[in-house]
């Protein structure tokens, strides 16, 4: 055996035993929505795990263990914190002491609609400069095909360090659904693609020891991939039912019953719903990230486009609604009170990114309407640079319309159906109530 492959297996072979027996430490750089519910896992799994983030407020609240991610319980982080498995730090010189780390930062569109890997880039930086052999990195963050091997190997590779023999490097898209009651990080099969055959084995052996599932793929161009393909399908029929509804509403069928009829054949259809517009930090941002890419490969990603501008006119088309809605009651939108129940971008959440309610609330504003609104998942937020504070739903009754843009559980919608004058309902909250104060999408 050349001292080269007696290299190889002792650093994967450390790693691996380590990982084994759960005594690697782990590493989460960015503890979001979906970091911090992963560092919680793998701590609970009976890894030491460190997270590290750039705000001190977030570090400071998980070593207070005082959670600030809606799934994860205050009272599931603080034992973990308390036992020393999990601990946060702003500070990356703990990469030296950590063995593996996954990746977990934001990656958001710029402006112009192209990929910003300002994030990814800068947490890499701080990485290399600690970076040591037997390390496992993973990145997790959404991204275009090519970002694990074109952008973070280069930076961890230029420390002499070779892939896939001195350290392992994966991607591994984070499927995470905040709010779902039902699927959690745990138990949400996780696909993972390594830049060599090695550095897969490891990935699949690291998320082996937490998470029920592992779904190995062959490269992590693969892997990036198909969470582009998960998001994209998503957005696209999002569209394809939005323009549906259009399409409805104009020749005055009731679209809810149509898709609820449609959802009756056991094969071959698969229920989508119609909505303000989309939001969040996946799905209306991802599929562009897969667009940019392939555009430089000279094709045009023609649904994704097409999807994204019919998405982007609900909002546009919920307010001609409610124009019409209060001109049918003899009101015009100047003056008139309107109240937005729900503006988290989608139910029993508290993540107002990209939310259709806000564009709602802006252009009814600019209509010269005066906006109140309800959402018990988020208390105050700012409306073109201006704070606003939830009010009580009972506020409802004093408006001239209400406008229900996101259907939380919470909400009692039989006591506003009696009790608004005017009712536009963008999500079917109110299904089975016939009234004539009552519009639908
Ligand atoms: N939120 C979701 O539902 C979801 C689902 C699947 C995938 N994703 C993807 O996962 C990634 C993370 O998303 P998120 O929702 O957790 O974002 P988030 O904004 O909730 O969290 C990101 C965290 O990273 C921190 N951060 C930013 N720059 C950093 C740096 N240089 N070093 C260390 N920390 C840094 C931020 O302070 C923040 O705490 C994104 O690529 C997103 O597209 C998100």
């Amino acid at each position: 055996m050349s001292q080269a492959q007696a290299v190889t297996q002792s650093s994967a072979d450390v790693l691996a035993e380590k990982i084994r027996s759960r005594t690697a430490r782990v590493g989460v750089v960015g503890l979001g929505y979906v970091g911090l519910p992963l560092a919680v896992e793998f701590a609970k799994a009976g890894f030491h795990v460190t997270g590290i983030d750039v705000v001190e407020g977030r570090t400071a609240r998980v070593n207070a263990g005082d959670s600030y991610v809606a799934d994860i319980r205050s009272s599931d982080l603080a034992p973990l914190v308390k036992s020393g498995k999990l601990r946060a730090t702003t500070d990356f010189s703990v990469v030296k002491e950590l063995d593996t780390i996954n990746i977990c930062v934001p990656t958001p569109l710029r402006k112009t609609k192209d990929p910003d890997m300002s994030f990814i880039v800068s947490s890499c930086q701080e990485i290399a400069q600690h970076f040591h052999s037997g390390m496992l990195v993973i990145l997790e963050s959404t991204t275009y095909p090519g970002t694990t091997d074109e952008v973070v190997l280069p930076m961890l590779e230029q420390s002499d360090l070779k892939v896939g023999r001195d350290f392992f490097l994966c991607f591994s898209p984070e499927r995470v659904d905040p709010g779902n009651p039902k699927f959690q990080t745990a138990n949400i099969p996780k696909v993972v693609g390594g830049t060599t055959a090695a550095c897969t084995e490891m990935g699949r052996l690291f998320y082996a020891q937490a998470l029920e599932k592992v779904v190995p793929v062959s490269s992590t161009r693969v892997a990036e991939m198909v969470k582009l393909l998960e998001n994209t399908f998503r957005m696209i029929n999002i569209g394809l039912v939005n323009e549906i509804a259009m399409m409805c509403d104009r020749i005055g069928i009731n679209v809810w019953e149509v898709i609820e009829a449609a959802a009756t054949k056991p094969f071959g259809f698969m229920p989508f719903y119609p909505g303000p517009g989309l939001g969040g930090h996946c799905i209306p941002i991802d599929p562009f990230y897969l667009s940019w890419k392939t555009k430089q490969a000279g094709i045009e990603a023609r649904f994704i486009e097409l999807a994204g501008y019919i998405n982007g006119q609900m909002p546009h088309f919920v307010v001609d609604k409610v124009q019409h809605a209060l001109n049918d009651a003899s009101k015009p939108v100047k003056g008139s009170h309107i109240h937005v129940l729900g503006v988290a971008y989608k139910k029993n959440i508290d993540d107002v990114r990209e939310s259709p309610a806000l564009d709602i609330m802006l252009l009814l504003k600019q209509r010269g309407a005066r906006i109140t609104y309800s959402d018990p998942h988020v208390p105050s937020l700012k409306l073109d640079g201006l704070a606003m504070d939830s009010s009580a739903v009972e506020t409802a009754a004093a408006a001239d319309c209400v406008v229900i843009v996101t259907d939380h559980t919470a909400f009692d919608y039989g006591a506003v159906a009696k009790s608004a004058k005017l009712i536009v309902d963008t999500r079917n909250a109110l299904k089975g109530v016939a009234a004539p104060n009552i519009v639908r999408l």
